[in-house]
């Protein structure tokens, strides 16, 4: 497939590299232009263009930049023909997003993403730590393989980010609607723990969306500790999906 990625972060970079190992042609944005991107996203192939380039003539855009910073492309995206797919990765931490009233309200993430961008969207890769989503993929029927859910309105859209998925060495869980998409949200069961497709179901249901923003909270405070002084932003899997499986599930 043509894929645009537009944000090439902790996420974005993987999604680069592990999409163009794929096999699909990729090109990668950032908000600093085409020549700050580095060299080992474009390890596999891919192009660095700018964020209107990447988005121009694709079949699927994927969106991995923060949630505040989602209106900024927005108007990039209203130029998008409706039979692109457009996936999103974000998650809302309002210590880093600032306070958005209407998820503080309790808006699902994804809508309220779905009304900035004016458009439907596919929800996924939001709930895979980065270092996990570097380093653990493995190939489809892999025992243990990492399962993370997939939502979307849209059956031929979720079809098309669940795809995806699976070539970016996970199994893609069919999570059903971007109402239901609050299920996989920071704080919940399958957040970033690294569970298995046979684990996602329970996971999916056991998902309490009262107490989800206090356990996400209390994760972003124990991460920003543990990043103090170190000069990251993102602690290794093996801390994560410790301190996720202890507060989340
Ligand atoms: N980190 C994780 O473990 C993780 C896991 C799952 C999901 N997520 C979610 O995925 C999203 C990305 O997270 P991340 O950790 O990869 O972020 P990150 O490391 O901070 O990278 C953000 C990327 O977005 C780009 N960007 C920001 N605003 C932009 C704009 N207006 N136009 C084009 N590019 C823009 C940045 O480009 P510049 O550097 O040029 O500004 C950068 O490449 C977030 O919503 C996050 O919550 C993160």
């Amino acid at each position: 497939m043509k894929i645009g990625i537009v944000g090439v972060g902790h996420i974005g970079k993987t999604l680069a590299r592990k999409l163009s190992a794929a096999g699909h042609d990729v090109k990668v944005a950032n908000s600093r232009g085409p020549d700050t991107i580095e060299a080992d996203v474009l390890a596999f192939g891919g192009r660095a263009v700018s964020a209107a380039e990447a988005v121009a003539d694709v079949d699927v855009v994927i969106l991995s930049i923060p949630m505040n910073r989602l209106p900024e492309v927005a108007t990039l995206i209203a130029n998008v023909p409706a039979e692109t797919v457009v996936i999103d990765t974000s998650n809302y931490y309002p210590q880093r997003d600032g306070r958005i009233d209407a998820i503080e309200a309790g808006q699902v993430e994804s809508l309220w993403v779905a009304e900035q961008l004016g458009r439907p969207i596919v929800k996924a890769w939001n709930a895979i730590g980065s270092d996990s989503f570097a380093k653990k993929g493995k190939p489809a029927g892999s025992p243990g393989r990492i399962a993370i859910p997939v939502a979307a309105d849209s059956e031929r859209d979720r079809k098309v980010g669940m795809a995806l998925v699976e070539d970016t060495g996970l199994d893609a869980f069919d999570a059903g609607t971007l109402a239901e998409s609050w299920r996989q949200q920071p704080g919940t069961p399958c957040y970033c723990t690294d569970i298995t497709r046979e684990e996602m179901a329970a996971a999916l249901a056991a998902a309490d969306a009262a107490r989800s923003p206090k356990r996400r909270d209390l994760s972003f405070e124990a991460v920003m500790e543990r990043m103090s002084g170190s000069g990251r932003t993102n602690p290794d899997a093996e801390y994560v999906v410790r301190l996720n499986r202890a507060l989340f599930m």
